[in-house]
């Protein structure tokens, strides 16, 4: 049994939600406070908080600020700003997920709304913490002592509610004495790799060696590489894998070179209204993101910065759930494991 990080992305405190802000990690720690729903939203759409579970959990407690904001202003338009913030980031469908739960209590009869409503945000919080830690152990399992991995983007600590999906599997394998080396993508554009990643490993003192994206196929082709672990923003009811783009590079350059690929994800990230990654909305951001100041007055130039893609099933070696794992998955094996206690 691992040990959570001691690293929290999302705290309650004094009937405020504060998020650790992660756009200047790791130069700068502050806070971003949100006393409402709105601010939250905000929030979430600059990538102050990011990560599909922390999206999900910041949501949930945003739900709970929004009601407030019904009590003291009987003219404030609660659905509309449910829409803003389900629309804050598209393609995690944990913010769609974590809404919806509260939506059930806001239309439900309870006459205590307020306190359910608060009451479910912490339980989604700490559900989160204890499925990444099970996710951790469960993936831990299919690593070989002395393994080699990679991982892209921040599916850590920041991630979560705390360990993580695919930062999580690495801490286990890693307190198992089972990895030899951690590589980590620095993800451009935001460089959640270069600047959490490798932040939150380095905290808990475990190595880690950056590459950029460019270098991943020569990290897989001459370094001997066991596993490529990822985390994932929804993954379709046939198995296809959404997440951060440069991911699906890694899996098929993994097919290429005979590497594994797992993505470790809690099943609030599986969607199974959604049949295949196809129909997924990808969110796509703005140029600037990738232009930086750059090009201002050159319309010659543009940038395309879509942040996701999809990973087909067929190049997934196994996807871990706090439910359990499932080895080359397709529809049949995930609507099992979503029936499944
Ligand atoms: O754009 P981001 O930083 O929110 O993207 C995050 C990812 O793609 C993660 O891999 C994913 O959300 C899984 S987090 C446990």
């Amino acid at each position: 049994m691992s040990h959570p990080s001691a690293i929290s992305p999302i705290r309650w405190e004094n009937n405020k939600l504060v998020l650790l802000d992660q756009r200047y990690l790791p130069s700068k720690h502050d806070d971003y406070v949100c006393s409402t729903l709105e601010q939250a939203a905000q929030g979430i759409a600059d990538l102050v908080v990011r990560g599909a579970p922390a999206i999900g959990i910041t949501a949930a407690y945003a739900v709970y600020l929004g009601f407030q904001q019904l009590q003291q202003d009987t003219d404030y338009d609660l659905t509309a700003a449910l829409d803003e913030l389900t629309n804050a980031r598209p393609t995690a469908v944990n913010l769609a997920w974590a809404v919806e739960q509260q939506k059930q209590i806001l239309n439900g009869n309870s006459s205590d709304i307020s306190g359910k409503l608060l009451e479910n945000a912490k339980h989604i919080h700490q559900q989160d913490l204890d499925d990444n830690i099970k996710m951790g152990d469960f993936g831990a399992g299919l690593i070989e002592p002395g393994s080699r991995v990679v991982t892209h983007c921040n599916a850590g600590a920041l991630a979560t509610a705390g360990y993580g999906t695919a930062l999580g599997v690495i801490r286990s394998a890693w307190s198992e004495n089972k990895l030899e080396k951690v590589f980590a993508s620095e993800t451009r554009p935001w460089l959640q790799g270069l600047r959490l990643t490798a932040w939150e490993l380095a905290e808990d003192q475990i190595p880690v060696t950056l590459i950029v994206e460019g270098a991943a196929s020569s990290l897989l082709g001459r370094k001997k590489i066991d596993w490529v672990i990822v985390g994932s923003d929804r993954i379709c009811a046939n198995g296809d894998v959404v997440n951060k783009v440069g991911t699906c590079n890694l899996a098929i350059m993994a097919k290429h070179y005979g590497v594994k690929v797992m993505v470790a994800a809690p099943t609030s990230t599986i969607d199974m209204n959604t049949e295949s990654g196809d129909m997924v909305d990808i969110e796509n951001r703005s140029s600037q993101e990738i232009l930086g100041q750059n090009y201002l007055d050159n319309e010659a130039v543009s940038a395309w910065n879509p942040v996701f893609d999809v990973t087909p099933a067929e190049l997934v070696s196994a996807i871990v759930t706090e439910k359990g794992i499932i080895l080359q998955p397709d529809k049949d094996k995930m609507s099992a494991l979503m029936a499944s206690k």
